[in-house]
């Protein structure tokens, strides 16, 4: 694990509690930490609120942006305000979509989101998509290159492909400690295993969020060595 490799830990949970104590034991480590709040805290009564106030964080919001081009570029002046490092959007949100909302993402890094890691080859098959996952996600990295979207969302699996074709940063959620429940995820890789995929950087939630959190950070660190 390199220096500028980071890990942001999931925050998916409505408590202000809850998350305090992730943020309180997890951030005097030797890793870098960033925090990823997704639709459920963003969704929380307090939570974007919560966010504006965190100082010298790695802020990462997960907002997944999926509409027209119009309201994406909107969505992203709207959110300025939150000052995140990072800002999701789904890259099948379309080409035009994509750079209406890189327009305006300024110093955000505008991160394209691929194919879910909780979709295989027989879920896509039921939306209606004819390609496999593989074929999917390196289409959806050649066009985040074409929009110059800043970093991109793939399964630890899809890592080796999309730096073929995206030469940013690389960020996989899907992550799961040596042993760990795989839960609803379908495509998941170790941390280790991960980083030497070439990943340059990790979500990881339950594995860390569940139970003692600052064993699992020791656990993290030692499955890294
Ligand atoms: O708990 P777990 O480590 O599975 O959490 C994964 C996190 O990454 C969740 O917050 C989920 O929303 C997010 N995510 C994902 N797959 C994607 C994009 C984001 O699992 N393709």
């Amino acid at each position: 694990m390199m220096k500028k490799n980071k890990i942001f830990i999931a925050c998916d949970t409505t408590n202000i509690l809850k998350l305090k104590k992730i943020i309180k034991s997890t951030h005097n480590t030797k890793l870098r930490i960033g925090y990823k709040f997704g639709l459920e805290f963003l969704n929380s009564k307090n939570g974007k609120y919560f966010i504006s106030k965190l100082k010298k964080k790695i802020i990462f919001a997960d907002l997944k942006i999926h509409d027209i081009p119009n309201t994406c570029a909107s969505t992203v002046k709207a959110i300025r305000y939150l000052n995140a490092n990072y800002l999701t959007i789904h890259i099948s949100s379309g080409l035009q979509s994509l750079k209406a909302a890189k327009k305006y993402s300024g110093k955000t890094k505008l991160v394209g989101v691929t194919t879910l890691t909780s979709l295989d080859n027989k879920s896509l098959k039921e939306i209606g998509y004819n390609k496999s996952i593989k074929e999917l996600v390196l289409h959806q990295a050649k066009l985040a290159k074409k929009a110059k979207l800043d970093a991109i969302v793939c399964s630890a699996q899809e890592v080796k492909i999309v730096k073929k074709v995206f030469k940013k940063e690389i960020i996989t959620p899907g992550i799961r400690l040596l042993g760990d429940l795989i839960g609803d995820q379908k495509r998941i890789m170790t941390p280790k295993e991960a980083f030497q995929n070439g990943a340059t950087s990790l979500v990881i939630g339950r594995s860390l969020t569940k139970g003692n959190i600052k064993k699992n950070i020791q656990k993290l660190i030692r499955e890294l060595k």
